[in-house]
């Protein structure tokens, strides 16, 4: 990956989370309820895009490949799941209270957080600060199985999506007959009790991830740590992230997880500085050891011609799909000025675009509501598409423009004299005269072509 060369972000979380929800994408979850912290609802638009992010996903991992097939695992796993993984011991992070304020925090992050009596002081800075002895406090979110709310009926949402992916090892192996190097991709929803959530969809205690284990021989765990960073690094440029908004970090030893050999995080320069995007792990053979441990199955797989049976290394590949939506977002948002007036538009890739052509026709009336209806029916068996009749034909633009519609098809006048429509590029802005039955099939062909920020001409 080439040296990030940013160091400012160019928008502010406040205008993302203005736009995400003026225009519908997300929206605070029990709003009507005053809100529930840190947990979030998609509306239509954000619904599209994360969706799409999450089929580029599988499109990249299962689709265009031969080795990794794909499985869906129950949230709710047994117990002793969680025992073998280390989560019930080690997933968990340093809390201290203040007995001042009764406030809680973080004891590894207090130079981020503020003291409840100053928020321009740290805790523990403030005369009046009474802080604990850090305590630990487990991440997993505890739930009953059943009726009985005992301690025998406990049961955790899963806080990964990697589990039930080490767990079905056998199973893959046998009815899907894969043989290392061979991965298994799974998306779903994961529960983190977090301390400290925030920053809108970037840290939640519920979110969807976007997990592949790659099962390997030992001896080619390095190689394929590294041929995933480089994968993985490039999913995102050819999503249209610009290289100089992503960066590699290594973590150092102390900061590697109880099952890490090896990390690297994608990280993005988000409105919050440079932060976490996706990690890649080496996590060797931990968790296929400690769940064959746990429940007395051999985890192994019986190489035919070494004559040998071995404990496959794993390499992981673990993304958000609400974190890299955000970055999609955030990458994507740009002003301008078109005819007078300031312009917001998400310059999306076409395919992460919710809405890739928006149908409008110029006046409702003079028969162009029908036509454009017509038109819209052909794109739309192509293409997801949009109607749109209501409102000045430039306030129409503006709202596709901030949904991230890569281009508009206005019918007016001249089309039905001469069946010719206008195509209107988001970006550019340029606009050409087209045949209507010929822009289904241009709009298909458009989305399948590669593509480049046009921020990064800027
Ligand atoms: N199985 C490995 C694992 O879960 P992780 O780094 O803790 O690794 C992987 O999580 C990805 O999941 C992160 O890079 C991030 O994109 C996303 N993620 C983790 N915690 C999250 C949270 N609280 N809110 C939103 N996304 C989160």
């Amino acid at each position: 990956m080439p040296e990030a060369s940013k160091t400012t972000p160019e928008v502010t979380l406040d205008e993302i989370v203005a736009l995400c929800k003026r225009r519908g994408f997300v929206f605070q979850a029990s709003e009507i309820y005053g809100g529930l912290a840190s947990t979030y609802d998609y509306g239509h638009y954000g619904v599209l895009l994360k969706n799409n992010v999450k089929a580029e996903w599988w499109r990249a991992m299962v689709g265009e490949r031969d080795d990794i097939v794909a499985l869906d695992s129950a949230i709710l796993q047994h117990p002793r799941v969680w025992e073998a993984s280390g989560h019930l011991a080690g997933f968990t992070d340093p809390l201290v209270d203040c007995r001042t304020c009764k406030l809680r925090f973080r004891a590894d992050d207090l130079e981020n957080a503020q003291c409840g009596r100053k928020p321009s002081l740290h805790p523990g800075e403030h005369s009046e600060c009474d802080l604990t002895d850090p305590r630990q406090f487990n991440l997993m979110f505890k739930t009953h199985m059943g009726p009985v709310e005992e301690d025998a009926a406990v049961a955790y949402l899963r806080p990964e999506t990697a589990q039930g992916i080490f767990i079905n090892f056998k199973n893959v192996v046998q009815f899907a007959r894969r043989k290392p190097p061979f991965g298994i991709a799974q998306v779903g929803k994961s529960f983190r009790n977090e301390i400290t959530p925030g920053n809108f969809v970037f840290r939640t205690r519920e979110f969807e991830q976007m997990e592949m284990e790659f099962f390997v021989p030992p001896d080619e765990a390095q190689t394929w740590f590294e041929y995933w960073l480089d994968e993985r690094e490039r999913w995102y440029t050819d999503l249209g992230v610009r290289p100089d908004y992503l960066r590699l970090r290594e973590h150092p030893p102390e900061e590697l997880s109880h099952y890490s050999s090896a990390t690297s995080d994608i990280e993005y320069l988000f409105p919050i500085g440079w932060s976490e995007l996706e990690g890649i792990a080496n996590r060797g053979d931990f968790d296929l050891t400690q769940h064959a441990k746990f429940s007395g199955e051999k985890l192994e797989y019986f190489d035919q011609e070494r004559g040998e049976a071995y404990v496959p290394h794993v390499i992981e590949p673990a993304a958000g799909a609400d974190r890299a939506a955000l970055a999609f977002i955030v990458d994507a948002y740009d002003t301008d000025e078109f005819e007078g007036r300031k312009r917001t538009v998400l310059r999306l890739h076409p395919r992460l675009a919710p809405v890739k052509a928006a149908v409008l026709p110029l006046v409702s009336k003079a028969g162009m509501p029908e036509r454009a209806r017509e038109i819209y029916e052909d794109v739309r068996s192509r293409v997801p598409a949009e109607y749109d009749e209501g409102g000045s034909i430039g306030k129409r633009y503006r709202r596709q423009d901030e949904i991230g519609t890569p281009w508009g098809i206005t019918v007016d006048g001249q089309t039905l004299e001469d069946g010719t429509v206008t195509l209107r590029d988001r970006d550019s802005l340029e606009q050409e005269r087209v045949q209507a039955e010929e822009i289904a099939d241009r709009l298909a062909a458009k989305l399948a072509e590669p593509w480049q920020s046009p921020k990064l001409a800027a």
